[in-house]
């Protein structure tokens, strides 16, 4: 692999963004298709919300990862990771780890927390973002999909 880089997500970036998206099992079981993503990822750009992609620079040619958080939508308090995704043929580099590091550090300095939720059966995850110094404080059963509960998950930015 070439070099990585970070970049602000575009537009352009969208239509290819969300065909993959649609394509990842997750995602399906939550309802997502291309079409579901694109109109969220459109309202999240004109939300202002921070969403950055991570380029390869190789024969990819596109994003090989997403990193999708909203400022304030942490309870209207801190800040939320909507989403973090990574292309499965770049798992376990680092790469996922290196985009939640960049968002974290810009958020605002009035930012004290990152919010998340993760799945109940999505133990990977877990596991990464405990990894992470994620601490799991709370768990909503039946929030988003009947029969899954969803961990909430935190970590502190800044001292009080
Ligand atoms: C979770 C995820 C973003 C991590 O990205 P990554 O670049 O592979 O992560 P890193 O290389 O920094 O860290 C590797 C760790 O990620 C986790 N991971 C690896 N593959 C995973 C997968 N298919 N699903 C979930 N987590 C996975 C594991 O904890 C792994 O650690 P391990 O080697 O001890 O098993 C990425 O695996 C992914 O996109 N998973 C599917 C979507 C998802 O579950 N997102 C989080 C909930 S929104």
């Amino acid at each position: 692999m070439s070099k990585l880089t970070f970049r602000p997500m575009e537009r352009s970036d969208i239509p290819l963004l969300s065909g993959w998206l649609a394509t990842l099992p997750l995602l399906q079981r939550y309802g997502f298709t291309a079409d579901k993503a694109e109109a969220a990822l459109e309202e999240a750009l004109r939300q202002a919300d921070m969403l950055w992609v991570c380029d390869t620079g190789d024969t990819l040619g596109w994003a090989c990862g997403l990193a999708w958080v909203m400022p304030r939508g942490g309870l209207g308090r801190s800040a939320y990771l909507r989403l973090l995704v990574v292309n499965e043929a770049y798992a376990g580099l680092g790469i996922g780890a290196g985009l939640l590091a960049h968002v974290e550090q810009l958020t605002p300095r009035s930012t004290k927390d990152m919010l998340l939720l993760v799945s109940d059966f999505n133990v990977d995850a877990q596991r990464f973002y405990r990894r992470q110094g994620y601490t799991q404080i709370g768990a909503i059963p039946d929030y988003v999909l009947p029969g899954v509960t969803e961990l909430l998950f935190r970590k502190r930015l800044a001292g009080p």
